[in-house]
């Protein structure tokens, strides 16, 4: 039995692209085939598939059914997590999901996903992305403090989230964690953050996000291990489509 995590499918089987310039470089050309095979090759029924976020382009749930089809169809267990561009998925409705695709997808939100002796927690995050930039002098360029600030509350909500998820895990008696984001847990200026913050102070192992895309994008937040807590980027392009061993 093993874990697996990638994220960013972006699947567009019954809507338009809307960011077609991000989708047109060489990683994305058949994407879908390549990632079928990918999972066919590696994945086995009894294994599971933690996807995390951006699954669709399709603003409405009837624009996304044969995007979540697709994703039914990948061998394992899938777990899926909401991204930025998953409108489909209202926040409020997720057990309604949960009961439409019993079985046969389960949605990670304000809940926990048991495996093993592990709880699988995870929200969408946020983070402050800008525009802002570093110049060639390391100079701060572009920093909007009221967009920042606005950035702050939507950190502060996905916290409550994420506590949720944790404590839902905690009452049923895990104490061991894996915790998915789909935003990055930093952006580039942060050491650390709400989400790292958490991620120790409930022990978990491994955080996993997605999100990034792009090469110039890859290291944006923190990779590989940082006070005992594995980080891992798992968007597609990043994985060139093989989804991650976490487990
Ligand atoms: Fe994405």
């Amino acid at each position: 039995m093993s874990l697996y995590a990638i994220g960013d499918l972006h699947l567009h089987f019954q809507s338009e692209l809307k960011a077609p310039g991000q989708l047109y470089g060489k990683v994305w050309k058949d994407h879908e085939r390549i990632f079928k095979e990918n999972c066919e090759s590696l994945i086995r029924e009894e294994d599971t598939l933690v996807l995390v976020g951006d699954h669709s382009w399709g603003k409405k749930f009837a624009d996304c059914e044969q995007d979540l089809e697709y994703i039914c169809a990948l061998p394992g267990r899938k777990i899926l997590l909401r991204g930025n561009h998953d409108m489909f998925w209202d926040v409020k409705k997720t057990e309604k999901l949960n009961e439409l695709y019993r079985g046969r997808l389960s949605f990670l939100q304000n809940n926990y996903m048991p495996y093993g002796d592990y709880a699988l927690v995870g929200t969408k995050g946020y983070c402050f992305e800008g525009p802002f930039y570093l110049d060639r002098y390391g100079h701060l360029v572009g920093w909007d403090e009221a967009e920042a600030a606005r950035a702050e509350k939507l950190v502060g909500r996905e916290i409550e989230r994420l506590t949720m998820s944790f404590e839902a895990a905690k009452a049923d008696g895990f104490c061991k964690f894996i915790m998915f984001l789909h935003y990055p847990p930093t952006n580039i200026l942060q050491k650390n953050s709400a989400f790292t913050n958490l991620a120790e102070k409930y022990g978990a192992e491994q955080v996993i996000y997605g999100h990034c895309h792009g090469e110039k994008r890859f290291h944006d937040s923190i990779r590989g291990m940082k006070r005992g807590i594995r980080y891992s980027l798992v968007s597609g392009d990043c994985l060139r489509w093989h989804p991650m061993k976490v487990l």
